[in-house]
């Protein structure tokens, strides 16, 4: 058996010009609710729903590689989806991104399903 690994089917999410630098954008993927969110560190893509009340990640404050909950302050890992602090225990689901094209045209693609948490997850890093 072959270990080779199917690519995932990307969309285009949004340009990259559009998300805050360090903050994020609400888009909706074939109507699931996906935060873009924008750092230092790179591009990230993560459910925009808390998995303690299901509310808005996309409205919480991001610091670094994490997300915060606007409602009751637990962060998640941007990479991973893992909650970092309570009092959400449950991850959040996170999705591969690459980018596509130069300057003000860089687009966001984002991977149709979720990344399977236990591999690796991945930012996609600006060209400078
Ligand atoms: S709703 Fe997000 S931590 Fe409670």
């Amino acid at each position: 058996m072959s270990d080779a690994k199917v690519s995932p089917e990307f969309i285009n999410a949004c340009r990259l010009a559009d998300v805050p630098i360090n903050g994020s954008l609400k888009v909706d993927l074939d109507g699931t609710a996906v935060a873009i969110v924008r750092t230092a560190e790179g591009v990230f893509a993560i459910r925009d729903a808390c998995s303690h009340a299901d509310v808005l990640l996309s409205e919480g404050e991001v610091d670094g590689c994490t997300i915060e909950c606007w409602l009751h302050g637990s962060q998640f890992d941007l990479r991973t989806g893992a909650p970092l602090t309570l009092p959400a225990v449950v991850a959040v689901p996170v999705y591969e991104v690459r980018l596509s094209g130069e300057g003000e045209d860089t687009v966001v693609e984002v991977a149709a399903s979720p990344t399977d948490i236990s591999a690796t997850s991945q930012a996609a890093t600006e060209k400078r």
